[in-house]
């Protein structure tokens, strides 16, 4: 039997046509959320099938107006804006651009925003100090504005299929293996100076499905969820959801009401 989500419920992806946003686009869509994006190249053609089913906008969050329509009926949010550059744009992608995104949101009530923030990494930090300056400045608005709903999630490197053009680029040939190994080896991120170096790699699924439970989750805490957490929160997911359709009992208790109430019903 498929029953919709409540009709009120409006995710709008920032940056959905991206790797980490496609993803999200995806799982959410998955889940009978109804999905909206915002980009400044809106809808991109290499995208597959399901982004018939998202409203795409265009338009940049370093010109806040473009962000009006794009609000409309939104209940929450999920930013994957961000990238590389000079330090001063790095900061205004991952900072400035995050902070209009966030004060837009919070003025419009929207009540929950994910935010794709990113590990520490060290002595790289010094290397990037625009990107984590930025990625800082951006946290702590969202925390200061959503204390309640506010979930920021820092994942290491990302690994997945990347599309580049036309083209599939399988990261996971390297971060599989990487994320096998190092998930299991924490005592190593705590060297001074070097121990970040050693950050498991995500799977880009695992990032998009706790986003997504961050997202639509009224009981998901808010706060900072690190690459440990990642990884609990999306094995969790899959665990519980197995036992829970296995045994036929109710996949509700201890975990987020609506999420998994959704997905074992969209199961069905
Ligand atoms: N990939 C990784 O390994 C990794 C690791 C840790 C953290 N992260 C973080 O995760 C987030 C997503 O990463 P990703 O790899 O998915 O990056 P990506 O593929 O480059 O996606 C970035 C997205 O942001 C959009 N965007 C850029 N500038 C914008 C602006 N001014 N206004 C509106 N949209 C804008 C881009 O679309 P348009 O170009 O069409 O605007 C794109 O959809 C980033 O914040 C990144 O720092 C990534």
């Amino acid at each position: 039997m498929h029953v919709p989500p409540p009709p009120s419920e409006k995710l709008l992806v920032l940056g959905g046509n991206g790797f980490v946003g496609s993803h999200i686009c995806k799982e959410a869509l998955e889940h009978g959320v109804t999905v909206a994006s915002l980009s400044r190249s809106g809808r991109t053609n290499v995208l597959g099938s399901w982004a018939d089913r998202v409203e795409w906008h265009q338009g940049s969050l370093l010109v806040p107006d473009s962000l009006k329509d794009a609000l409309n009926g939104v209940t929450s949010v999920i930013s994957c804006v961000g990238g590389f550059g000079s330090n001063t744009h790095m900061y205004k992608i991952n900072g400035t651009a995050n902070i209009n995104a966030i004060r837009a949101a919070a003025e419009q009530g929207v009540k929950r925003f994910v935010y794709i923030s990113a590990a520490d990494f060290g002595v790289a930090n010094y290397l990037l100090q625009g990107y984590y300056e930025g990625k800082k400045a951006a946290e702590a608005e969202l925390l200061a504005k959503f204390p309640y709903g506010g979930v920021i999630l820092r994942p290491g490197f990302i690994h997945g299929t990347r599309q580049v053009g036309s083209m599939k680029i399988p990261l996971g040939v390297v971060g599989s293996p990487l994320e096998m190994i190092l998930q299991h080896a924490k005592p190593l991120n705590r060297i001074p100076l070097v121990g970040p170096l050693f950050t498991p790699p995500v799977n880009v699924t695992s990032v998009a499905k706790v986003a997504v439970r961050a997202a639509t989750d009224i009981v998901f805490p808010s706060g900072i969820v690190d690459v440990y957490g990642i990884l609990r929160y999306s094995q969790q997911n899959e665990l519980h959801l197995a036992i829970s359709l296995i045994q036929g009992t109710n996949p509700i208790r201890g975990f987020g009401f609506p999420f998994f109430y959704r997905k074992l019903k969209h199961q069905k």
